[in-house]
């Protein structure tokens, strides 16, 4: 047996490599140090339990030195190490990361646990955060954001920064932080991020936004209507989130405030049109808080009904003078002027002249 005849000097057992024999009287470990993941600034224990005849002498080591004990670090009676609050590297002070080791010593001998790697937990910032990405409904999106975490951080996901509905089918999340989202609907726009969490810290992702362009699905019409009547011009768009619908005119004048009134989500209705809302009419539907901007025309021609200026007068005039007869009228589009005589259209001749839009 290696140990028991060696008592009178001390001998060193190393276990797990060399394994132990031991007798009852002699060193033995019940629990053995073993790797562990520390949290900065938070206590830390590393267990060393040994049987053997007392007393039994138990100190720690650290990268092959042993460690000092103070006020921040300790061993418990039953062998515990305990370092109250786990230091990272820092100019000017130890870092608690390393191997440690612990030693028991009775008078039979000394007996050396394995070492145990302490690595400090830590969550640096996301490497790959994910991408915005315009979906059409029915299809497919895939996210992915990655971190390197230790330990390894869980990542789980957002929307509009509330936890993911994850009895929802249609999310399927893989390892290496990746989502899926099937059968895309209309409801899953919004912005998405993961949460990735470990026990050094949690991060959020930067946000992604799932947006749909906006579109407009039916634009104003070309109209022609009379003055006093009411025009109604169409624009309904979408869009995700929801477009803005704004009206404009092409030529830049304003539209004005009087007799307008939008009709649903963006339909422009003008009462009592006059000539001056005769136009272009451009429909603008804008994704809220951008320039992008989907537009559609429509032209508004509004028109007169014929109005009389000016009138033939009775004249008298003697055989071989000329009579002179005058009509003006205005309307939208200008009025086509017809003379007759007698009830019977009167057509240039020899004698009969016609002016202006006579021709
Ligand atoms: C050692 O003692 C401490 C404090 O009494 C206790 O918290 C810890 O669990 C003990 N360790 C073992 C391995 O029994
Ligand atoms: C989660 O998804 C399931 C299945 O689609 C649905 O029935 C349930 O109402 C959703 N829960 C919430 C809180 O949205
Ligand atoms: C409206 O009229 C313009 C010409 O004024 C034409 O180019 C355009 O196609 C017309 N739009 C519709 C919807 O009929």
């Amino acid at each position: 047996d290696l140990v028991s005849s060696r008592k009178a000097s001390p001998c060193a057992i190393f276990s797990g490599t060399m394994g132990c024999g031991c007798l009852a009287s002699e060193l033995s470990f019940l629990l053995e140090p073993s790797d562990v993941i520390a949290v900065r600034e938070r206590p830390l224990m590393l267990d060393c339990r040994v049987q053997g005849e007392e007393p039994i002498m138990v100190t720690w080591r650290k990268n092959g030195v042993p460690l000092p004990t103070s006020q921040r670090v300790q061993v418990l009676a039953n062998g515990t190490l305990v370092i109250q609050s786990f230091q990272k590297r820092k100019e000017g002070s130890d870092a608690d990361m390393g191997e440690y080791d612990c030693a028991a010593q009775n008078r039979y001998g000394m007996l050396v646990s394995r070492k145990a790697k302490v690595l400090l937990a830590s969550l640096p910032k996301f490497h790959t955060h994910p991408l915005s990405m315009t979906v059409d409904e029915g299809s497919v999106a895939r996210f992915q954001c990655q971190i390197n975490g230790v330990p390894e951080a869980k990542i789980t996901w957002e929307k509009d920064r509330v936890p993911l509905n994850n009895t929802d089918n249609r999310y399927t999340l893989l390892p290496m932080g990746i989502l899926q989202v099937t059968g895309v609907r209309q409801a899953d726009a919004g912005v998405f991020r993961c949460v990735a969490t470990n026990p050094a810290n949690t991060r959020y992702s930067g946000a992604l936004r799932t947006y749909k362009e906006p579109v407009i699905l039916s634009g104003p019409q070309n109209l022609t209507i009379t003055v006093h009547q009411t025009a109604i011009l169409e624009c309904i768009a979408t869009g995700n989130p929801r477009p803005i619908v704004s009206w404009s005119r092409l030529d830049g004048r304003s539209i004005g405030v009087e007799g307008i009134q939008v009709l649903g989500t963006g339909n422009l209705m003008i009462s009592d049109v006059s000539l001056q809302h005769s136009g272009v009419y451009v429909c603008a539907a804008n994704r809220p808080g951008t320039r992008m901007r989907r537009t559609a025309h429509g032209r508004l021609v509004v028109q007169a009904p014929p109005e009389f200026l000016q009138w033939p007068q009775s004249v008298s005039k003697p055989a071989g003078g000329s009579a002179v007869f005058t009509c003006v009228a205005q309307g939208v589009p200008e009025p086509h002027l017809i003379w007759l005589k007698n009830g019977k259209v009167l057509m240039p001749g020899h004698n009969v002249k016609l002016t202006n839009n006579n021709r």
